[in-house]
């Protein structure tokens, strides 16, 4: 049987299957970008193997690769502040 396991990503909850990369919940959230560019391009996971840094995000206040990264119960994934402000303008 399939275990799910629940997380938020900037506040809004999401369910995933056990063992599914926050890379993986991010794809599957409404905005797939773990961070913006300079310039303010929404900027998604890429290599998905910890090459490219693609995907730094905040997990539990720490500053971490998303695609490296197995989602646990409760875990609280953040994008930058920007990032969220940018979206609810
Ligand atoms: S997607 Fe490239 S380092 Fe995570």
């Amino acid at each position: 049987m399939t275990q799910t396991i629940n997380l938020t990503i900037d506040g809004v909850a999401i369910t995933v299957v056990e063992g599914t990369s926050v890379a993986a919940a991010l794809a599957r959230s409404p905005l797939p970008a773990a961070r913006l560019s300079v310039s303010g391009q929404l900027r998604p996971p890429f290599c998905g193997m910890g090459v490219c840094q693609e995907c730094r995000i905040t997990i539990d206040g720490k500053r971490r690769l998303a695609c490296q990264t197995p989602c646990r119960a409760g875990m609280r994934v953040e994008r930058d502040a920007k990032f969220r402000s940018d979206q609810h303008d």
